[in-house]
């Protein structure tokens, strides 16, 4: 297992491009089950998490073939209908294969996803949403067993936004005989993306976007090409950096319309964010103001950013208090930032950060995706060295973030953990 080690204290100065979207090009993947042909995808992030989308696509006898950020996809054979435990245990998402399989194949059989690190995690939404459509569901020995003849249009209101929640069914519903109305859809813009994908495959899709998506099924599809569109959550972790180290650098492909919420917050901790050519740039400040967030569904602040916050709020002048309303288990970074001096409570779902002049670097284990960022943020801006162990989290959903951070300035480098 790699560690990253830091040393922290370097300004970061330059320019960075923001890669393609994690959160996108997972849902793409897997819409390329509704139809025969190949689909053609560029801007795919060469990361853990889509060797793993790919993975399971091969052993459903799709073609897979990568080269560098492009990926041709081709499902024109579908010979099994099964995702298996030991594929999805390691990356949940692969739950976005079962609406497309039983559109498809009219039948799946896919593992439950289980709980991670950060919360349940349930998947209840999915399957409401599905036998709504006319599947037949049955959990047996750990799997989701789903039948349907062909799915029927349905209007589905979903208790709780959830994002794959919605692109399954989004995606299960172009292919169902009728009308589907999706009510409080997801707003991410990863969901809009898999919404235009789905759209230039020949799909009837309104209202992409909003909370409120109607799909008029069709009797087929056919293949597309697509450029998955960047990752804001890396965006915003880079921008992060920036704050951290006093910084000065501009992102190329940054998605700066799809990151309202998370920029203003940032502007209110004293960071000049603009846009400035074809790229945005970064500006940090000696006196970082503490500033308030809660996490929330699109546009609201995204819970895929709060640890990143976090780390930025630990060396804020005053307290800022972060509430977390996504998932239940979502503050396993703070006892690793604790241990780099920084001063935060939690009380539940929210936690109390007070701002201290500076962060001692330490050895500290990732826990999860965006915790692992957290981390090594906090090892950019803290005095003395600090070790990150675990960092295959980071591999899950970061394309080589220590060579852009090193690109910048930073000085970091990945080592070979031994055994
Ligand atoms: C997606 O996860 C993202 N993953 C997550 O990013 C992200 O944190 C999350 O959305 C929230 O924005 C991908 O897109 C691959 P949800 P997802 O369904 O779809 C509850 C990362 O770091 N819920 O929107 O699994 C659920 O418990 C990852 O890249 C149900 O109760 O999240 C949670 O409280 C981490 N029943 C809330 O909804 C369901 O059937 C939102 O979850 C589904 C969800």
């Amino acid at each position: 297992m790699d560690k990253i080690v830091i040393r922290g204290g370097e300004r970061l100065i330059g320019e960075a491009g923001v890669s393609g979207s994690k959160n996108a090009s997972l849902p793409i993947f897997a819409a390329s089950l509704l139809t025969e042909g190949e689909n053609l995808l560029h801007n795919v992030p060469r990361l853990q998490d889509i060797q793993t989308i790919s993975k399971v696509l091969k052993n459903l006898g799709v073609k897979v073939h990568g080269e560098g950020n492009t990926y041709r996809i081709d499902a024109t054979e579908v010979t099994n209908e099964e995702a298996p435990y030991d594929l999805v245990k390691t990356m949940r998402a692969s739950i976005l294969v079962l609406g497309p399989l039983i559109a498809r194949l009219g039948k799946a059989r896919v593992s439950l996803p289980g709980g991670c690190a950060i919360g349940a995690r349930p998947i209840n939404l999915h399957l409401m949403g599905l036998e709504a459509m006319g599947a037949k569901i049955e959990l047996r020995s750990g799997y989701v067993e789903a039948k349907a003849d062909r799915l029927k249009g349905a209007t589905i209101s979903f208790d709780t936004a959830t994002v794959t929640g919605t692109e399954n069914l989004m995606m299960a519903a172009t292919l169902a005989k009728g009308k589907s109305v999706l009510q409080n859809a997801a707003m991410e813009p990863e969901v809009s993306d898999l919404a235009n994908v789905l759209k230039k495959m020949g799909a009837k899709i309104e209202g992409v976007g909003t909370s409120l998506i109607e799909i008029e099924g069709v009797e087929s599809l056919h293949p597309t090409e697509h450029t998955v569109i960047p990752d804001r959550i890396e965006a915003g972790t880079l921008m992060i950096a920036a704050g951290l180290t006093r910084g000065n650098i501009k992102l190329l492909k940054c998605p700066f319309r799809h990151m309202e919420t998370v920029i203003l917050k940032l502007r209110e901790t004293g960071m000049e964010i603009e846009p400035e050519g074809e790229g945005v740039r970064v500006v940090g400040t000696r006196r970082i103001r503490s500033v308030d967030v809660k996490t929330q569904p699109y546009p609201g602040f995204p819970t895929d950013m709060q640890a990143q916050f976090m780390t930025l709020m630990s060396l804020a002048r005053g307290l800022s208090i972060i509430t977390e309303t996504i998932f239940e288990n979502r503050f396993i970074h703070v006892n690793e930032l604790q241990r780099m001096g920084a001063d935060i409570r939690i009380q539940g779902n929210t936690a109390i950060i007070q701002g201290v002049e500076s962060l001692s670097g330490a050895k500290v284990m990732a826990s999860d995706l965006r915790a692992s960022a957290s981390l090594i943020l906090a090892g950019l801006a803290a005095d003395g060295v600090t070790e990150v162990s675990r960092v295959y989290h980071l591999d899950r959903g970061y394309e080589g973030l220590e060579k852009k951070l090193a690109g910048l300035g930073a000085n970091i480098r990945r080592v070979k953990e031994e055994g």
